[in-house]
């Protein structure tokens, strides 16, 4: 298994950004998160599909929408449409879960499922063939910095365990207070691709900031 990192552009100094994905891309950055916020799921308020075609036209790496939005259904056309790479959504956040999913591949983006803390796993058995990746989130979603919450490294291992049972190939991602001190226990765990925002960007150096948090997942803990 290798180690993929997500920037989180929420963290990004955005009147800059194209010079902080420059950034990330020479740090060795594999995806680039764009966290979609509504006021609604959460109470943030971020940003939306032209912001994805903004990103698409200046970098490429895969896009990887977070949406923390009410309804996500009402825009997986317009993210396709952007750009998007993948496709995640809280299953909280609508109604017909599984069909989502089937159509956010069928626009040719990658299907994710975002748990949040309270979120079990077990929902995870209904819809395991129709993910193609899980994102645990390991804070209560809507804000940067927060600390990673520890009960959510059970959470990763309970999610891998789970993809193993059934086979599946899902990208198991967290989300969520990633930092050099945290990330090798989530890896330990199961994980392969994670989201971190402060971590990169609130660094002098966010190339060495990824660097880094590679570095502690060399060895499986
Ligand atoms: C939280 C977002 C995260 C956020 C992570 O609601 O989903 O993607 O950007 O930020 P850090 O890494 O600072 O916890
Ligand atoms: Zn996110």
């Amino acid at each position: 298994m290798t180690v993929r990192i997500a920037p989180s552009v929420l963290s990004a100094d955005l009147g800059r950004l194209t010079e902080q994905i420059e950034r990330a891309v020479a740090g060795g950055a594999e995806w680039l998160h764009v966290d979609v916020m509504d006021g609604h799921f959460v109470p943030n308020l971020t940003f939306g599909a032209p912001l994805v075609r903004a990103l698409r036209r200046v970098t490429n790496l895969p896009l990887d929408v977070h949406l923390m939005v009410e309804r996500p259904e009402r825009y997986l056309g317009e993210f396709a449409d952007a750009g998007a790479s993948v496709f995640t959504f809280h299953p909280e956040a609508t109604v017909h879960v599984q069909r989502h999913l089937a159509t956010a591949r069928q626009l040719g983006m990658l299907a994710g499922l975002a748990l949040n803390p309270s979120t079990p796993v077990s929902l995870l058995e209904e819809v395991v063939h129709d993910v193609d990746l899980v994102l645990v989130m390991s804070v209560n979603p809507g804000y940067g910095g927060q600390s990673y919450i520890p009960q959510s490294t059970d959470k990763i291992r309970r999610s891998r365990a789970l993809l193993d049972r059934h086979e599946s190939p899902a990208v198991l991602e967290v989300d969520g207070g990633i930092t050099a001190a945290t990330i090798a226990e989530a890896w330990g765990a199961g994980a392969d691709t994670f989201v971190a925002g402060t971590a990169i960007f609130g660094s002098p150096d966010p190339a060495q900031a990824i660097r880094d948090l590679k570095r502690h997942c060399a060895v499986k803990v």
